[in-house]
């Protein structure tokens, strides 16, 4: 028999609802871009999340095989699917969060900054639909330049009236993935145990992993924290090539893109002391956005932590990362306001 699509979604929406009204933590979730590399297995790893009740997946293809393919996990979360620009609205009415991993990858031989021309417009018409239809929500911004495209989606609700810098968040957990693992591989423990801030931006230079902060407490020989912070900051590149032309990081981001994301969603529920690396209007430094170490609360971005002391190597890598920050944010406001 075929199954009766519309009694199933029914009763499974009425179950959400009820698990809501029962005082049950249940966040409403859209992945814009969830058909992609990133977007389908972010897709079934927010669908594990106890934490989502309804999980909206938007595409401009492919979004409705996405959905009914994750829609027989057995999990509590309800997905549905969203197809091209008319169901936009409908994707994004009613979220808490919005992940938007939506855009072009990186091929060989390019940066992040390649992908300006194409992601560019991208985000923007997915922050509009985000002002008109849940200004509220807490947006996870994943589309690369990231440096570029957080300023972007900044203007963009700035010009709606809806701007809250405190729940526009670039996404740069990947790189603080990458730091514990390759940290943890050099001091011998296991990755779970360490933790790298990484601060600055998401780009090459911009990446600047914080090796005298290295939480447990330890010390590096110059040579380690050469290699160190080169393998951090060309982390990307080294799946781009890897990956010979089929996409840059997917599985990996994913993964750290669940993992911030659940902070948000820990954060929104009320839980004291969740702490992240995130992309967000600062004033830590003179640059109007900074990646640094922050507080997600019920509100989003609460509280925005210092750089902390920095060693010799750090304070040279700082200058570096803030030059060429300063031209990608200032591309990306231009690129709304001309
Ligand atoms: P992909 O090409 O596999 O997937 C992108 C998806 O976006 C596709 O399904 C495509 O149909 C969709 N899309 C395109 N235009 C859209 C629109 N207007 N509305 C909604 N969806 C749209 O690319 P992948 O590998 O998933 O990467 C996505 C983005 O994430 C890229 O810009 C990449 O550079 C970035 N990225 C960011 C990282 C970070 O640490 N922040 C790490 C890795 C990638």
């Amino acid at each position: 028999h075929p199954p009766n699509h519309q009694m199933e979604e029914s009763s499974a929406l009425r179950r959400a609802d009820c698990r809501a009204k029962g005082g049950a933590p249940g966040f409403k979730v859209a992945i814009l871009g969830a058909a992609g590399g990133i977007g389908q297995p972010l897709a079934m790893l927010m669908k594990m999340n106890p934490l989502v009740s309804v999980l909206h997946l938007y595409d401009v293809v492919n979004a409705p095989g996405v959905t009914a393919d994750l829609s027989h996990m057995d999990t509590g979360a309800v997905a549905r699917g969203f197809l091209g620009q008319p169901q936009l609205e409908s994707a994004l009415t009613g979220m808490d969060l919005v992940i938007i991993p939506a855009g072009v990858p990186r091929k060989p031989g390019m940066t992040r900054d390649d992908l300006f021309n194409i992601n560019a417009g991208i985000v923007r018409t997915l922050c509009e639909g985000v002002a008109k239809c849940c200004p509220n929500a807490i947006v996870n911004l994943i589309s690369n330049p990231v440096n570029s495209t957080v300023p972007i989606a900044a203007e963009v609700f700035k010009k709606a009236g809806t701007y809250d810098p405190k729940r526009l968040l670039g996404v740069t957990t990947l790189d603080v993935v990458r730091a514990n693992t390759f940290v943890a591989e050099v001091l011998g423990l296991d990755p779970r145990e360490v933790n790298v801030p990484v601060v600055g931006g998401h780009a090459g230079v911009t990446i600047l992993p914080l090796l005298s902060q290295v939480k447990p407490p330890c010390t590096f020989t110059p040579e380690e924290t050469e290699y160190l912070t080169n393998r951090i900051q060309n982390g990307g590149t080294e799946v781009v090539e890897a990956k010979a032309g089929a996409g840059s990081a997917t599985l990996s981001m994913a993964y750290a893109a669940v993992k911030f994301a659940d902070a948000c969603l820990r954060g929104l529920r009320g839980d004291a002391g969740i702490v992240e690396c995130a992309f967000v209007a600062s004033q830590v430094t003179e640059l109007p956005f900074f990646a640094t170490k922050v507080r997600l609360g019920r509100t989003g971005a609460e509280e925005v932590y210092q750089l902390g002391p920095l060693n010799e190597y750090e304070r040279v890598g700082l200058a570096k990362a803030k030059k060429e920050l300063a031209e990608s944010i200032q591309k990306g406001i231009s690129f709304i306001k001309k």
